[in-house]
């Protein structure tokens, strides 16, 4: 059994090796090169999670592409329906390119159920998602990605950019909760 890493309260197990994910990044950057060859594509990465998996995509990229970062609000609406979203940096033109989203982690895919219709709104040729991990056992919206990294069960990961309460995104693998119980 590897060594248990303390973030916080919470003991985290290594899940997915440094090499593991340089090697699948790599992959899903040729797939989407050869998809995209002079298209020119504008990558949205959503922050804070998918920075430094955005960073490793981008750079193994072969074709011509732009990307840009925006960060997803959510805010109570004056109507009953619940939280609605916001995207903040949103200011490339996006209409009448081919975006992909890159996202660290689909979940619940509540994220990307709120945030497309935004998208839709400012008429792109097309929307593409790029996503590192889904967890299918989650999901809980019509959400599906494009191209995805790894398929994960339903358990709490962090590292490689993505977080327990704000701790734990610099770790250069992913880190899987080593307890049963889902936070
Ligand atoms: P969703 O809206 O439920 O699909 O969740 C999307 C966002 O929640 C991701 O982009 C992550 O930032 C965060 N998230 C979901 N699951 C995890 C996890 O296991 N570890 C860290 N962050 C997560
Ligand atoms: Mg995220």
């Amino acid at each position: 059994m590897p060594e248990p890493i303390q973030i916080q309260d919470q003991l985290f197990t290594p899940f997915i090796s440094s090499l593991q994910i340089a090697e699948r990044v790599k992959e899903l950057a040729i797939t989407i090169s050869q998809d995209y060859a002079g298209k020119k594509p504008l990558f949205i990465a959503i922050l804070n999670g998918a920075f430094i998996f955005a960073a490793d995509l981008f750079r193994n990229l072969s074709i011509e592409a732009e990307i840009s970062f925006i960060k997803l609000a959510s805010y109570q609406g004056t109507v009953s329906s619940g939280s609605v979203v916001t995207a903040i940096g949103l200011e490339d033109a996006v209409s009448g390119r081919h975006i992909i989203l890159i996202e660290d982690i689909i979940d619940t895919g509540k994220t990307l159920h709120e945030f497309l219709p935004l998208l839709q709104r400012q008429q792109p040729d097309s929307i593409k998602i790029v996503t590192l991990l889904h967890k299918p056992a989650a999901l809980q919206h019509p959400v599906q990605a494009d191209y995805s990294g790894f398929e994960i069960p339903n358990k709490f990961v962090v590292g490689y950019g993505m977080d327990y309460n704000g701790l734990g995104r610099n770790h250069p693998e992913i880190l899987q909760l080593q307890s049963d119980t889902h936070l």
